[in-house]
């Protein structure tokens, strides 16, 4: 068994994380991390896990919690997370980091989206990026892995086999994603506050939000060439899911039959990508692993459409595959 910690366990990430790990049987709850005062058992906090798991909440002493485990889930905020993640890989621990930290390659990039400057610059170009379909190999002995942002995993395993293949081009992408309020986590806000966000759809973030740089870097590197994306998030008020519509130009001409097959090949026997013929719906991903993908050919422009849960595919389900694959469990375990 692994002992594990989940530091920022009182947020959505990381109750999605201890519900899929609670039911692995190579996994070994011992530490969960919150600022909360009084060390809140972790069913007063998640009443869900009532009955599934036996712990309180205790504030983050990284060197009593490195005491304690061999594997750290980090489901802390950006900027939080690379303050403290680097004393759990100084002692030799293995880390998943759920947030955005470790996932850009370099550190000006970092400070020109993010707005601050990378607390933690030499480890970039270090960590692995965990989209397995991508980065198999490399997650297997990484130390650390930066688990992917929910709507870069929806646009990335719909576009990469295209770009890949060289079939589309590279400067006039398209990405609009919609997502579910639950993606923006536990913390109240203002834009997910019921009576802002309920009946109504928005667009916020329109040519700044955070995941462009993360969605251009891991297409450039399936391109083998520079990707610009243009990169529109919506959110819609339902609790969970991502729906993500691509639009590109083809290089040269092909039917949307050998669209969906270059799609299909490249996936393979993949367990969590599934190409389909239909158009898929948030529903049918929603507490899964499962990235559905399909492909269009409009007027000669490449559409395609992908969805997936944001905290089992775009978080705490990728964590898990990663998870997995770092200790040569069998991908698909608990999941
Ligand atoms: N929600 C998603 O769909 C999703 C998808 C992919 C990735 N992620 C990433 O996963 C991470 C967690 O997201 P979430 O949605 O679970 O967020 P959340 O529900 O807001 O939870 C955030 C957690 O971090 C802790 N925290 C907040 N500010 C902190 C600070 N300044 N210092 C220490 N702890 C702090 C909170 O704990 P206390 O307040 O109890 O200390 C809470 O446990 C983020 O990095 C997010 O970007 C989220």
């Amino acid at each position: 068994m692994i002992r594990v910690g989940i530091l920022g366990a009182t947020g959505y990430a990381a109750r999605e994380l201890m519900k899929i790990l609670v039911r692995h049987p190579e996994a070994d709850i011992r530490v969960l991390t919150s600022r909360q005062d009084g060390n809140p058992h972790v069913a007063t906090v998640h009443p869900q896990l009532t009955g599934l798991l036996d712990i309180h909440l205790e504030n983050l002493d990284a060197d009593v919690v490195a005491s304690q485990v061999e594997f750290i889930f980090s489901c802390l905020p950006h900027g939080v997370s690379a303050a403290v993640i680097p004393k759990f890989l100084q002692v030799g621990k293995r880390v998943i980091d759920f947030g955005a930290d470790y996932r850009l390659d370099n550190a000006d990039v970092y400070q020109q989206w993010y707005g601050e400057k990378h607390v933690d610059p030499e480890r970039l170009g270090d960590a692995v990026y965990g989209l397995p379909e991508l980065y198999r190999d490399t997650i297997k002995d990484a130390q650390l892995v930066a688990n992917p942002g929910c709507y870069p995993t929806s646009a990335i395993l719909a576009l990469s086999p295209l770009l890949r293949a060289d079939t589309i081009k590279t400067d006039t992408i398209i990405v609009d994603s919609k997502s579910g309020v639950s993606g923006a986590g536990r913390t109240a806000k203002l834009m997910t506050h019921f009576p802002e966000c309920n009946e109504s759809v928005v667009a916020y973030n329109v040519g700044y939000h955070r995941h462009t740089p993360e969605i251009e870097q891991v297409l450039s590197d399936a391109a083998g060439k520079q990707v610009k994306v243009i990169f529109t998030p919506h959110l819609v008020p339902m609790d969970r899911g991502i729906l993500t519509t691509s639009y590109s130009d083809l290089q040269q001409n092909m039917s949307e039959e050998q669209l969906l097959q270059q799609v299909r090949e490249f996936y393979g026997e993949e367990s969590f990508v599934r190409v389909v013929d239909h158009l898929p719906a948030t529903k049918d991903t929603t507490h899964t692993n499962f990235c559905d993908v399909t492909v269009r050919l409009v007027r000669n422009r490449v559409i395609t459409v992908s969805c997936l849960d944001n905290l089992g595919k775009g978080a705490a389900g990728a964590a898990v595959q990663n998870f997995n694959l770092m200790h040569g469990f069998p991908e698909a375990t608990a999941l």
